[in-house]
């Protein structure tokens, strides 16, 4: 059979064969014709032997096939065994061509990052061979080159070099990669995409900071190899200004939460007296200081409030009007003054930090009980439900619903705790104040307050998708922007009942889901339920601390939102 079809075409068959079917002979086969394999001569025997039995063979007939996209997740790496490809680049087009033995495809694997190009075939009947991305992170992905190098049009416009990437654990719990590639050197737009496309959203804002730096100053470093002095001149100077304009997207995009970051504002001084200097040389320069300056003295003159490092939330729904509090969101460290309650329903408050977990909640209940043999923490809802929490939950005090409550009792009293008399909420309403104000009044005190929280909505850089969060920390709505709207109190721990909310209270417990319509003339309110709202921490800490998002978990009640009534113009 080999003598009719050829060694190639024999080859070919056994690189076919699911790699679960290759037998011993074919392994050997495959091996030897690896040692052939130019972007494989740097790689050991072991890991040559391990490839060949997951390495797949590909062939395409037609040129202009495209075998992936720019933008699209990265699932292989491939070797070219025969014919050529062009790297297509948007907005670039064609700018290089990789033939037989060049391999391509594996910085969106080494960097979990989109595809950096396209790769498009450039002519007919080209064959690759193929490792896809969980053999390659398994085989290659440690042991891969040192240095990467990326060209357009035969320039080096990118070279990323392997440094150990620490022993990161991700959220998921699996264990990282031992290395990671970061920039050496390259053109400053190649930087530019680079960080882009490999910047983690999901980063502190310490990360963050430490990337835009090395980002910055490797584009910073570049200078073009042809022109004249003028031109080269022009390239710095509007090399310049891209990165401070870069700068200033930065800063403003992180907002508020540049403060709560030491780095970050060390860096920003920084930049800032860098670039003043610059100024002195380079006049042209001088339009972007004023805004570069407004930022860095925005940032630096709001108070930082040291003292507050951990502050103290009494209460953690019952958040004051003071504005300096308010303006901070609540991070994991701060500490929380919370009750416990026992089955006689009386109770202890302890101090406990937002982060903590049951278990430290158990033995500052002991320490204050002082005993604490087989405590269990129960969570109470106001219609009865327990739960008992697991010891290593966390942050158990911003998952109650806001007439929940948190019990500590021996196991064996579990069946006999019932929920505390306040926790049906009050019964009287303040109905008759609200209808003795003017609608005009009311229109004119919800407009104020609206574009005060409207204010304080953020977009979230911190996700991925288009979030917006509210930097008073009280609540982070995924869903719109914001949807203003008057809530009046029901089954509510603060508030009587049908009174209209309070501000502090209106920020942590407001659905954003409800319609709430006003002109200066009319306006229609909503009723919610509080038990309807769920709420839970969002962000596991980092600099963006434990912001909160709300659920609406009743979208099937209709209940749940109702209109109450409508004030017509006077
Ligand atoms: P990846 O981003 O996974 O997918 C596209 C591939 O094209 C990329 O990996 C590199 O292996 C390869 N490539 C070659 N030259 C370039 C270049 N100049 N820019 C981007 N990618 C390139």
């Amino acid at each position: 059979l080999l003598s009719q079809i050829g060694p190639d075409a024999h080859m070919r068959m056994i690189l076919r064969k699911p790699p679960g079917q290759r037998t011993v002979d074919d392994l050997e086969i495959i091996y030897e014709e690896l040692l052939h394999i130019k972007a494989l001569s740097h790689l050991s025997t072991t890991v040559k032997r391990e490839l060949a039995g997951v390495l797949i063979f590909e062939s395409h007939p037609k040129a202009g096939t495209v075998l992936f996209n720019q933008g699209e997740e990265g699932t292989s790496w491939y070797i070219i065994l025969k014919g050529s490809v062009n790297v297509v680049i948007y907005g670039k087009g064609v700018v290089c061509t990789l033939h037989e033995g060049d391999d391509f495809g594996k910085l969106a694997l080494v960097n979990d990052a989109p595809r950096a190009a396209s790769i498009v075939l450039r002519e007919d009947n080209c064959h690759f061979l193929r490792v896809d991305k969980e053999d390659f992170n398994r085989i290659l992905r440690d042991v891969e080159a040192n240095t990467v190098r990326l060209k357009e049009h035969d320039q080096d416009v990118l070279v990323l070099e392997k440094i150990p990437a620490g022993n990161r654990v991700s959220n998921q719990g699996n264990s990282q990669p031992q290395h990671k590639y970061i920039v050496m050197s390259g053109t400053p737009e190649k930087i530019l995409e680079h960080f882009l496309e490999t910047m983690r959203l999901e980063a502190t804002l310490n990360e963050a900071t430490e990337q835009l730096k090395v980002h910055l100053e490797r584009m910073l470093d570049f200078t073009p190899s042809q022109g004249t002095e003028q031109e080269k001149m022009d390239y710095a100077l509007n090399n310049k200004r891209r990165v401070i304009r870069l700068v200033l997207q930065w800063a403003a995009l992180y907002g508020d939460l540049l403060q709560e970051d030491e780095a970050a504002m060390a860096f920003l001084e920084e930049f800032y007296v860098s670039v003043s200097d610059d100024t002195r040389m380079i006049a042209a320069l001088k339009e972007q200081l004023p805004e570069l300056e407004k930022i860095v003295k925005q940032v630096s003159e709001e108070p930082k409030a040291p003292q507050k490092k951990h502050k103290v939330l009494l209460q953690l729904f019952n958040a004051s009007d003071d504005r300096a509090q308010k303006r901070q969101p609540i991070r994991g460290t701060d500490e929380v003054l919370f009750k416990v309650y026992c089955i006689d329903q009386t109770y202890t408050t302890i101090r406990v930090p937002v982060s903590s977990s049951v278990k430290e909640v158990i033995s500052a209940v002991a320490d204050k009980l002082g005993s604490g043999e087989g405590l269990i923490i129960v969570k109470m809802s106001s219609g009865g439900e327990k739960v008992v929490l697991k010891p290593h939950d966390v942050s158990v005090f911003t998952t109650l619903s806001v007439n929940g409550r948190l019990f500590a009792c021996p196991r064996d009293q579990f069946d006999s705790l019932a929920p505390l008399p306040e926790q049906e909420g009050p019964s009287t309403g303040t109905m008759g104040t609200f209808e003795l104000m003017s609608s005009k009044d009311l229109a004119h005190q919800m407009t104020i307050y609206d574009w005060e929280l409207f204010n304080c909505v953020h977009e979230d850089p911190s996700r991925n998708h288009r979030a917006y969060r509210l930097t008073v920390g009280k609540l982070d709505p995924p869903i719109i922007p914001f949807m203003p709207l008057l809530i009046k109190a029901h089954d509510c721990q603060h508030c009587q009942d049908g009174e209209i909310l309070p501000k502090p209270i209106f920020q942590f417990c407001c659905g954003i889901f409800c319609h709430y319509e006003m002109s200066s003339t009319s306006a229609s309110f909503v009723q919610i339920r509080f038990d309807d709202l769920q709420f839970f921490e969002n962000c596991g800490g980092g600099s963006f601390g434990s912001v909160y998002r709300a659920r609406w978990i009743s979208q099937d009640k209709e209940v749940a939102v109702k209109k109450l009534l409508k004030i017509e113009k006077e």
